[in-house]
């Protein structure tokens, strides 16, 4: 079938800013889950992806406008994280998205991450919208639950008004500083020359029905809607792999157009080479819950763009996070689709020292293990990095890491992000001199490991 504006697959909404702006929260409360109250140290440290059905967004919307047409099946936001050491999963989920959210916190104005991500929407000529976030801490709001932001700032008083304005007029001239005209939403004339702003508290709610109506209305205009009409061709991206009690090693992929069915035969970028694998469970969890938090899934026959989902099949634990999976058709080519599996490999390799010389680490996933090369790599940290692994630490990696000791002592270290150390492992580095440090917060490795080499200097 030919795509048409009859045939809409759901738009696909990044949300980025500044750490702890609420992105995280503006999901939960649009979700009216808990996922930011359980995250490690109150940050997002993984790309996140919910999916929102039409029926859930014309049920939050419809005090603003009852009789709003949704042609959109509805909408997969993607959740990155804020925090600088970050970098490459705002660049991945920015790379990912037909829109975009970008969150700023009134009190705060624009952050360094905000430009980081401006920056990245610019480069990739993505259309976004501001929420401009925390509103309900200008001094005396009134809350309003769920209320339309233009009801709501009626019933606010004249000194809450004049705070918001005065605030209001200096972001927007902060954003022209950056090159950018910017307006409220229910003002703005020129929707596409101008940005809009909403603002918004996650909190209360106050604003929330205007952001999704926004958004959904404004994909569906003339100038957006062919980029979300429905192709049959495949398009997908790997986001996380993680081994899962139960069902073992699963890829959680994004699929931005297209159809994926059980038993499709896929390619996907590994480590060592092509991975070529069958698709033995295709997961989602349910609709309004964030696909990087553990729940019952739901099993699909097959499933339409776009959806972020969980493939269950052998093989795939040397997959690589942002590749391109492939699936051969009936028709198609296996080598062609190994080739340009391959084609998409990316740094994780170049990243290890040459020298030999360096420490081990260890992450629960490929992706947080690229942030943390990343955060690793950076001028300020700059630890050189000798060897590489995904999950528990184990006696083998203790031995690994040990290989260091003859040559700089400091280095027969293992940093272990969010991950497991069996006891074994953990007896074996006491006895052998390895000093295994642990973190779930990537900068808190850092200060270890600065600290330790501090104290084998004394
Ligand atoms: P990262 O993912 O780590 O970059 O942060 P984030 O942008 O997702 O922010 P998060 O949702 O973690 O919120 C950060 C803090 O701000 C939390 O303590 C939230 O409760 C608080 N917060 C978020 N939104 C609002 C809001 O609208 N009003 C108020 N008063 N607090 C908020
Ligand atoms: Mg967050
Ligand atoms: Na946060």
């Amino acid at each position: 079938s030919k795509p048409s504006a009859d045939n809409l697959r759901s738009p696909i909404c990044c949300i980025m800013g500044h750490v702890d702006t609420g992105k995280t929260k503006l999901l939960d409360c649009i979700r009216r889950t808990n996922v930011q109250e359980g995250e490690a140290g109150g940050i997002t440290q993984q790309i996140g992806a919910t999916y929102f059905p039409a029926e859930n967004i014309r049920e939050r919307t419809k005090e603003l406008k009852e009789d709003a047409t949704l042609r959109v099946p509805g909408l997969l936001v993607i959740d990155t994280p804020g925090h600088e050491s970050f970098a490459n999963l705002r660049s991945r989920g920015s790379g990912l998205c037909d829109i975009a959210i970008l969150v700023v916190d009134i009190m705060h104005g624009l952050e360094p991450q905000t430009i980081e991500s401006l920056n990245l929407l610019k480069m990739r000529n993505t259309n976004f919208i501001i929420a401009l976030n925390k509103v309900d801490r200008l001094y005396g709001w009134k809350t309003c639950p769920d209320g339309p932001i233009v009801k709501t700032m009626k019933q606010q008083s004249n000194d809450v008004q004049n705070e918001f304005k005065m605030r209001v007029k200096d972001i927007i001239n902060q954003f022209q500083m950056e090159g950018l005209n910017t307006e409220l939403y229910y003002k703005n004339k020129k929707m596409g020359e101008t940005l809009s702003i909403v603002p918004t508290s996650a909190i209360s709610g106050e604003g929330v029905p205007d952001l999704l109506l926004l958004l959904v209305l404004w994909t569906q205009q003339k100038t957006m809607v062919e980029r979300f009409m429905f192709s049959n061709r495949v398009q997908c991206t790997v986001l996380e792999i993680k081994v899962i009690e139960g069902l073992g090693t699963t890829i959680d992929v994004v699929l931005v157009n297209g159809v994926l069915h059980e038993k499709d035969q896929i390619v996907v970028c590994g480590m060592q080479g092509p991975i070529v694998t069958t698709i033995r469970a295709l997961l989602t969890p349910h609709p309004m819950k964030e696909l990087r938090i553990k729940g019952s899934y739901v099993h699909h026959k097959e499933i339409k763009a776009a959806q972020g989902i969980k493939i269950t099949g052998q093989g795939l634990e040397h997959a690589i996070p942002g590749t391109a999976l492939y699936v051969v058709g009936p028709d198609g080519d296996l080598d062609d689709a190994k080739e340009a599996a391959m084609e998409d490999m990316n740094s994780v390799m170049s990243r290890i020292d040459k020298s030999g010389e360096g420490v081990c680490v260890q992450a629960s996933t490929l992706g947080s293990l690229e942030a943390l090369l990343e955060f690793l790599k950076s001028p300020a940290v700059n630890i050189p990095v000798s060897g590489i692994s995904i999950g528990p630490v184990h006696k083998k990696d203790v031995v690994k890491a040990s290989v260091m000791l003859e040559k700089r002592k400091e280095y027969a270290t293992i940093l272990a992000f969010d991950v497991k150390v069996t006891p074994e492992a953990s007896a074996l580095a006491d006895e052998m001199g390895v000093k295994i440090l642990i973190a779930d917060i990537i900068y808190h490795l850092f200060d270890q490991f600065k600290a330790y080499i501090d104290h084998i200097k004394e």
